[in-house]
C-alpha cells in the first residue's frame, strides 16, 4: 500500500469542501477520480500533495502519517502533483521547466538517468529542449507538465485533469502515456471529468460528488455502470495563460534557477 486517506476533511478556511474522504492508491495502479466541476477533485489533489492541510483525518504514505509535511518534503518522499491547467512557466524553455521539476534535489539536479528516461518517453520534448514552452500545443504542454512531474523520480503521480482542452486524439495519447507509466511501476491518481476514457485505463475508480466519495469500485464495474456514463461525460475548457505575466514570471524565475542570469 502506498497512499491511504482515512476520513479526510479539508477546505479553504471557511468550512470543509471535502468530507471524510477514504481512498487508497496501491503501488503500480491507476485510480481514477471522477467528478463534475466543483466536486472537489483538485482540492483532494492539493490535500495529498500538501498545498492544503486537512482539518481532520489521516494521510498515510507507506503507513507513515504525513498530514503536516510540507509539499517539498512530500515530493522528496515520492509524491508528485501535476496540477490542473498545467501551470507551466510559459516564457521559459522546455529545459528550464524540466529543471524546476527537479528543484528539490541538491543543486536542482535530477537523479542520474531520470532526464534521459523522461525524454525517451517524450520524443517531441527531446527535440525541442531550447524552445519556449508557451509556444507549444496544448498536448505538448501537457506532456511537458507530466515530464516535469517525473523529474523528482516520484512513486505516486497525481494528475489533475490532464485531458483538459485537448482533442480526442491527444487525449488518447496522454492516456496511453499514463498507462505506460503505470506499467513501469508508478502509482497514479488520475482526476478526470472525462470518465469513460479515464476509467478505460484505470484499475480502480472513485466518484466524488459535493466533496464526498459516493461510489468506489473496480474500473470495469464503474465503466459498465450506465449511471456513470450518463452523468460524467463533461468536456473541459482549455486554460488560457496571460503571455505578459508569464514572461515577467519567467524572468524572475530564471534569476533564481540559473546562476548566469
Ligand atoms: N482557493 C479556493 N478558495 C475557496 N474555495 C475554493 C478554492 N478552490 C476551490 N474552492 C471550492 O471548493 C470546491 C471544490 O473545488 P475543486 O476545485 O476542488 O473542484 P474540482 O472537482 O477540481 O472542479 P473542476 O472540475 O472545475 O476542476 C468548489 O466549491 C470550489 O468553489
Ligand atoms: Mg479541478
Amino acid at each position: 500500500m502506498s497512499l491511504e486517506l482515512r476520513a479526510i476533511s479539508a477546505g479553504y478556511g471557511v468550512g470543509a469542501v471535502l468530507h471524510e474522504i477514504s481512498l487508497s492508491v496501491s503501488a503500480g495502479e491507476i485510480v481514477t477520480l471522477i467528478g463534475a466541476n466543483g466536486a472537489g477533485k483538485s482540492t483532494l489533489a492539493k490535500t495529498i500533495s500538501g498545498l492544503i492541510t486537512p482539518i481532520s483525518g489521516e494521510i498515510l504514505w507507506d503507513g507513515v502519517r504525513i498530514n503536516a509535511l510540507p509539499t517539498a518534503e512530500r515530493l522528496r518522499r515520492g509524491i508528485a502533483h501535476v496540477p490542473e491547467g498545467r501551470q507551466l512557466f510559459a516564457g521559459m524553455r522546455v529545459s528550464e521547466n524540466l529543471a524546476l521539476g527537479s528543484g528539490v534535489k541538491p543543486r536542482g539536479k535530477p537523479d542520474a538517468g531520470v532526464f534521459e528516461a523522461a525524454l525517451a518517453m517524450f520524443p517531441v520534448l527531446a527535440e525541442r529542449m531550447s524552445d519556449i514552452a508557451g509556444n507549444f500545443s496544448g498536448g505538448q504542454q501537457q506532456m511537458l507538465a507530466i515530464a516535469r512531474g517525473l523529474m523528482a523520480s516520484p512513486r505516486l503521480l497525481i494528475l489533475d485533469e490532464p485531458s483538459l482542452g485537448l482533442s480526442p486524439r491527444l487525449v488518447g495519447e496522454i492516456l496511453d502515456l499514463i498507462r505506460r507509466l503505470r506499467d513501469q511501476g508508478l502509482s497514479i491518481l488520475l482526476a478526470e471529468q472525462n470518465a469513460r476514457s479515464a476509467l478505460a485505463i484505470a484499475d480502480r475508480g472513485a466518484v466524488i460528488e459535493n466533496g464526498r466519495i459516493v461510489l468506489q469500485g473496480s474500473a470495469q464495474d464503474l465503466l459498465h455502470s450506465p449511471d456513470i456514463a450518463e452523468r460524467y461525460l463533461g468536456v473541459g475548457v482549455a486554460a488560457q495563460a496571460d503571455a505578459a505575466e508569464a514572461a515577467r514570471m519567467a524572468q524572475r524565475l530564471r534569476a533564481c534557477v540559473w546562476d548566469d542570469v
